[in-house]
């Protein structure tokens, strides 16, 4: 007989799931309660929260919530039902790619139900056996799960490192060659942990050496960078050469949902050939209303997203000022780099939420090298000064603890339950 299936899961929880059970509720699988906004709730407290991405502070901005509701009460949460391909589609899923194509320009845009999936079935869909894809090491999860279904060949290239891009794209080339197929570079337009922007730039000009297509995963370059808002490569002048943009609504838009933009003929063919969007419900009608009111907004009030830099500038800058290490993040996200175990990592973020009213996400090893700890901090609209002021004191009291050791003497006992 063979062994049970579950033996292995029996044994190990996998790298994260081990830190469960000190970990879950507190560290991970956090309960934030109250309207989304600089300030919520934790545990019944009031906490500074920089852990989410709203960016432009759209998730509760009134015009937002009414007309998410109205559009509730109009449709409910089932309409339409089906497939786009088969009864599920509408005029103003029309309308809402038409409006997203035009803002990122592009000549035609696709919605997508979740970012995650559309990443991975819009790769599947663009590539065949033949063709070789070249891509960040550092990619975001739903690029890798894309990769892994392709059955031809792929390379990595060093973060946002151009000799191994160019190296990687000079082995994809010669690949390329005998299989009789193309190469699809896929990066992102903002790195999500740690803030640096794809070198697109840099990528394109590439271009004039390598026969390859460019497919940009722009989550949070969207509505956050360039002079309209359009993204990472409105910011680095080279939107016109991405030949795929993709911009989840997850982050600036705060809603559910994403899109995919190209030329017309890519985007038609993506919509006869996108499986997770074939075989799956249409986006409803109330995230499709929703997302046109916020991209009326982010169309229209370039003052969120003034506001909204005004205080990473702030925050960054502050951070610099005290002699944080935050890395070379080139956008909203501000990652702060300390030195750590993970007990001690645990033993920090506990004491700035109880005892300073901050709530930042964490991120160790195996997400980042053994002995760092990241601490990720994303600035929003809705955050006022006054949060970054007392954030910033927070920060300097938790190093100067990190550095006496009061974590080590804390987290030992924990340390010591997992052999740390
Ligand atoms: C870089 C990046 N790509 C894709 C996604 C997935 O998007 P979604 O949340 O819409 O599934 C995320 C997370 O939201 C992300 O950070």
């Amino acid at each position: 007989m063979a062994k049970d299936l579950f033996d292995k899961i029996h044994k190990s929880k996998g790298p994260l799931g081990k830190w469960a059970e000190v970990a879950e509720g507190y560290f991970v699988f956090p309960k934030l309660e109250g309207p989304i906004s600089n300030r919520m709730k934790f545990q019944g407290k009031e906490v500074i929260t920089w852990s989410i991405n709203d960016y432009l502070g759209l998730a509760n901005h009134p015009e937002v919530r009414k007309v998410d509701a109205e559009a509730g009460v109009k449709y409910g949460s089932a309409y339409p039902m089906g497939a786009r391909m088969m009864s599920g589609h509408t005029e103003l899923h029309d309308q809402l790619q038409d409006e997203l194509a035009e803002f990122v320009n592009k000549e035609a845009a696709y919605l997508l139900n979740f970012g995650y999936q559309g990443i991975v079935s819009s790769i599947d869909a663009l590539v065949s056996k033949d063709d070789v894809i070249v891509y960040d090491v550092d990619a975001h999860a739903c690029i890798i799960d894309g990769v892994r279904l392709h059955l031809g060949k792929r390379f990595t290239y060093k973060h946002n490192d151009l000799e191994s891009i160019e190296k990687n794209l000079q082995r994809a080339t010669k690949m390329a060659k005998v299989s009789g197929g193309g190469i699809l570079l896929i990066s992102e337009g903002v790195f999500g942990m740690r803030g640096e922007q794809g070198r697109l730039k840099e990528i394109v000009a590439l271009k004039k050496k390598y026969n390859f297509r460019l497919f940009v995963d722009d989550a949070h370059g969207f509505g956050t960078l360039g002079k309209t808002g359009a993204g990472a490569g409105e910011e680095q002048g080279v939107q016109d050469d991405i030949d795929i943009y993709f911009a989840t609504f997850a982050k600036s838009m705060a809603s559910t949902g994403a899109f995919i933009a190209a030329e017309e003929e890519i985007i038609n063919y993506l919509k006869y050939n996108m499986r997770s969007q074939m075989f799956a419900k249409s986006l409803q009608m109330q995230l499709v209303v929703g997302a046109l009111k916020r991209l009326d907004m982010l169309r229209t009030m370039p003052e969120l997203k003034d506001k909204l830099w005004e205080n990473v500038r702030a925050l960054q800058g502050g951070l610099k000022e005290r002699g944080f290490d935050i890395g070379t993040t080139q956008s909203c996200v501000t990652p702060v780099y300390l030195k750590g175990s993970v007990p001690e990592a645990m033993a920090l973020v506990k004491d700035l939420r109880e005892n300073h009213g901050i709530f930042c996400s964490i991120v160790v090893y195996p997400v980042i090298p053994k002995g760092l700890i990241l601490l990720r901090m994303i600035p929003t609209t809705t955050h006022t000064l006054e949060d970054v002021d007392l954030t910033l004191k927070a920060f300097s009291a938790i190093r100067e603890r990190l550095e006496n050791g009061t974590y080590k003497r804390l987290s030992a006992a924990v340390a010591a339950a997992f052999g740390e």
